[in-house]
């Protein structure tokens, strides 16, 4: 039924009725907590925003997170991750970049008086979220110096991302690190596990290329997938010394860990 709705009724009218129900929503339950878009405002996906934050902030803690540290958050949407970091980095700082330019602008309006905390647009394409992007990811070089982060993270990035482009981007995490920094970084891994899942919450039912998956194939940025294989002979290239997996529970329903999978890798 609702896979013959899509079809029938473009994605734009789609769009709008979805938004409309959203302002409706908004409101008769604003949202009130601060730095926490409105649901019209919201572009990130579902969940709840400062749930979500919050655990990933605890993810961040368990992995070494201090209040000194620099740290970068790649493909920051509308800053989910970095909202709970305001009251705690300290002598710290908190960079995050993203293509999509309404979400830098809201978080630079929503942070203005975080003197520690920068948001970038950057001109990178992506069918999904920058279809005006000018760059490619595979080419695209991150606007900081060598060696200049403690901490990278990226959350739901990679999942709308093709190989060429997370090879760049890992070469680029690698460059951009102090050594001995980390970087935590989602994924979907094609592995025994998934591949074995009865229902995974996600479907990569379509061959993108040999390396990857995907479960849309008319618009792959959707949900991408890579055999674990494959990312692993990645971090090796790029000289990242992978230190855990923490498999996400989109398919293995007794994970105690995110959705998504999560490699955490040191320089
Ligand atoms: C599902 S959202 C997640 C946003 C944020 N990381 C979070 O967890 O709230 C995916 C984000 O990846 C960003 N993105 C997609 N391709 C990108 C690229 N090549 N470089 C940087 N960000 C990208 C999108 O603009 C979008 O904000």
């Amino acid at each position: 039924m609702k896979s013959r709705l899509k079809q029938l009724v473009p994605l734009a009218v789609r769009q709008e009725i979805k938004r409309q129900m959203f302002k409706r929503q908004d409101r008769r339950d604003p949202i009130t907590a601060a730095r926490v878009p409105s649901r019209a405002e919201s572009f990130i996906g579902g969940g709840d925003f400062e749930h979500v934050g919050n655990m990933f902030f605890k993810t961040l803690r368990r992995h070494g997170l201090t209040p000194d540290m620099d740290v970068l958050d790649v493909g920051c949407g509308q800053g989910r991750m970095a909202r709970p970091l305001v009251e705690f980095l300290g002598a710290g700082t908190y960079s995050g970049f993203d293509i999509v330019k309404s979400g830098i602008d809201w978080c630079k309006t929503h942070y203005l008086d975080v003197p520690n905390f920068k948001f970038d647009h950057v001109p990178v394409y992506n069918k999904r979220y920058n279809k005006s992007g000018v760059v490619k990811a595979s080419e695209f070089t991150f606007p900081y110096k060598d060696n200049q982060f403690d901490m990278v993270f990226l959350t739901s990035v990679f999942t709308h991302m093709f190989a060429k482009d997370v090879e760049n981007y890992l070469l680029e995490i690698a460059r951009i690190l102090r050594p001995g920094g980390k970087c935590l970084i989602t994924w979907f891994l094609l592995n025994e596990q998934s591949r074995a899942a009865r229902e995974p919450f996600y479907n990569f039912a379509y061959d993108f290329d040999n390396v990857s998956k995907t479960t849309t194939p008319k618009s792959p940025e959707a949900a991408m997938a890579f055999d674990e294989e494959f990312v692993r002979g990645l971090y090796e290239k790029t000289g990242l010394v992978m230190q855990d997996i923490e498999l996400g529970s989109w398919a293995n329903p007794n994970s105690e860990f995110q959705l998504q999978d999560m490699i955490i890798a040191k320089k």
